[in-house]
């Protein structure tokens, strides 16, 4: 079987890594700048819990499903490949800085709790225990267990390392594509190919480095009603994200963006500010009118389709790839996508 992935970023990769598993080797990538996109801005941040959000219950059982995957997923990454991944289950942290940011992350807590959603509250102490480096002005927050964190880049580096023909081409037409199947992994630019409803949405993101780790867990934090995300690597690189912004495809990094990000992040994490500031940038994520990805077969059993998945990409690769990979080898999968097809929008 002959398969053509149009996209090169996380999706199509994690897609093309699931069908050679499954023994299918005549893979051809077609994208003028592959792992580009998203995945090239992504923190890295598998967060089941503090990236889902309420009335997303369906979103959440599948992001669920893929952070359950996703340690498998990274040891068969690296068996093949050989290369080291960067994935950590320490945990993700919760961060109030003011009353009202407590109460923020209090109703969070509570709908987290009513999800089944593992998470234990904790005081600013209790906080300080964990991440002594956190603000002494803190005042409370949670830990989220089941939220880990990978390297993106290290991700596309390995994946970009798999025995695929990548095909340099912009593809505008299906017709002009000859594989028994295609699969569309185009992310923010899915519109076109598709005549999905899937929008750019902008993000800015700020890369620090420092001598070494300012943190040990990944971050989530409220600062006066600004919200930020802090992802630390082992070496010494921090991620501070992420602006979400609807300005078309627009990747501008801004003042305003910078000053957004790094005034709550200092404001939490003081430490912050004596950091080196290695780089700004700015990615679209595939937004689609739920959130939600759209998985599965957009015509005919020919072509699939696996975009839409907003901010939420890297988690959601390993289930994105299984399920696209078994419908292209058996027809069916045994996770319900049933909530993600494209004819929703229709
Ligand atoms: N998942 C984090 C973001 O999209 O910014």
């Amino acid at each position: 079987m002959s398969v053509g992935i149009i996209g090169g970023g996380v999706i199509g990769l994690s897609i093309a890594f699931e069908l050679l598993e499954r023994g299918v080797e005549d893979i051809t990538v077609y994208d003028p700048d592959p792992s580009a996109g998203a995945g090239q801005v992504a923190a890295g941040m598998l967060a089941p819990t503090a990236e889902s959000n309420y009335g997303e219950e369906a979103l959440q059982a599948l992001m669920l499903e893929s952070m359950g995957r996703w340690a498998s997923f990274a040891g068969r990454v690296e068996a093949r490949t050989g290369h080291d991944l960067a994935y950590r289950a320490e945990g993700t942290l919760l961060v109030a800085l003011t009353g009202d940011d407590q109460a923020e992350i209090d109703r969070l807590v509570g709908y987290y709790r009513r999800a089944g959603t593992p998470i234990e509250p904790l005081t600013g102490r209790q906080l300080r225990e964990r991440e002594p480096l956190l603000s002494p002005r803190v005042r409370g927050g949670a830990f989220a267990p089941g939220d880990h964190q990978v390297d993106p880049r290290r991700l596309l580096g390995a994946l970009r390392s798999l025995p695929l023909r990548f095909a340099p081409h912009k593809i505008d037409e299906l017709s002009t594509l000859r594989e028994d199947v295609i699969i569309i992994a185009t992310g923010a630019g899915s519109a076109s190919l598709t005549g999905l409803p899937v929008r750019p949405v902008k993000g800015q993101l700020l890369r620090l480095r420092g001598p070494e780790p300012l943190l040990t867990h990944v971050i989530r934090g409220v600062a006066s009603g600004r919200h930020v995300y802090l992802v630390p690597r082992a070496d010494g690189e921090l991620v501070i994200g992420a602006t979400e912004e609807e300005r078309g495809a627009d990747t501008t990094v801004t003042a305003g963006g910078v000053l957004d990000l790094l005034r709550p992040a200092a404001d939490l994490v003081p430490g912050v500010a004596e950091l080196a500031l290695a780089e700004t940038l700015a990615g679209l994520r595939p937004g689609t009118p739920d959130n939600a990805p759209v998985l599965g077969r957009l015509d005919g059993d020919r072509v699939l389709v696996a975009t839409g998945h907003h901010r939420n990409g890297v988690l959601l690769a390993p289930v994105t790839g299984e399920v696209i990979a078994d419908l292209v080898t058996r027809g069916t999968t045994s996770v319900d996508v049933t909530p993600f097809g494209a004819g929703r929008f229709t």
